[in-house]
């Protein structure tokens, strides 16, 4: 299976920057680069049309970091999943911590999200982590199972749909998990979706992935890849993690 490496922008550059971000990108690699993986991109939104237009014809899919859950209307300020499906985005970002912690994005929101998103064939990256406190109070898989659970609730279970498992703890924090607690958790969240009847997924680490520690997460059983913050905003240096192997 081929692994993926999503890079998650966030609120960072500019439409031109983002643009000369993936022209560094690609004049960089060979012809046989993505013969063993995926490169998924989520610009801030002003750049998503720009970068989806720089890298077509590329194997790089393009999304953006959320999406209203409703496809058109009056919703001022939301994010339309149609229109950027329309401008050759093939990918949304689902739930990211960020997006439940400060806008209080719920899962029954998520639900309608992904099923929206499905409806448009785009393909979902929905992402689940548990806080510090959750984690010490041994909350870490009941708050995980529980986000699948609810958010997952009205998704195709044939469809494909990506996983991304990102501690909050570990976010931007230079505090990555060990690899005994990624190993753990991700043997985990794979038993699940299984129980859960999904066919076809695959499951990231995000939080603090760097070219020095992408070696040893990659080699854990069910990391399928990473979706990466800080460090994959340098073209080079997101290269680098996405020669881990
Ligand atoms: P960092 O890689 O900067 O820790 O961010 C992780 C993240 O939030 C990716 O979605």
């Amino acid at each position: 299976m081929k692994k993926i490496f999503a890079a998650n922008w966030k609120l960072q550059k500019t439409p031109l920057e983002s643009k000369s971000f993936c022209e560094e990108f690609l004049a960089s690699i060979d012809s046989n680069f993505f013969s063993d993986k995926e490169v998924f991109i989520f610009p801030q939104n002003y750049s998503v049309g720009l970068v989806s237009q720089t890298v077509k014809g590329s194997k790089i899919s393009v999304g953006p970091q959320t999406v209203h859950f409703e496809k058109s209307g009056a919703f001022t300020g939301e994010n339309s999943a149609e229109l950027a499906k329309k401008f050759g985005c093939d990918l949304v970002l689902l739930g990211h911590s960020e997006r439940r912690q400060f806008f209080s994005e719920t899962n029954q929101a998520l639900a309608k999200k992904v099923t929206l998103c499905e409806s448009l064939d785009m393909l979902p990256v929905f992402c689940i982590g548990e806080s510090l406190s959750e984690r010490e109070n041994n909350q870490t898989e009941s708050v995980c199972f529980s986000q699948l659970d609810q958010g997952l609730s009205s998704a195709d279970k044939n469809k494909r749909i990506v996983i991304a498992y990102e501690p909050v703890w570990a976010i931007g924090t230079g505090k990555v998990a060990t690899p005994e607690q990624v190993k753990d958790i991700h043997a985990k969240i794979f038993s699940h979706m299984n129980s859960l009847g999904f066919k076809n997924f695959q499951i990231l680490y995000g939080g603090s992935v760097k070219s020095d520690n992408a070696g040893i997460l990659i080699q854990i059983p069910h990391v399928d890849g990473f979706l990466i913050g800080g460090a994959s905003l340098e073209p080079q240096s997101f290269l680098q993690i996405c020669q881990a192997k």
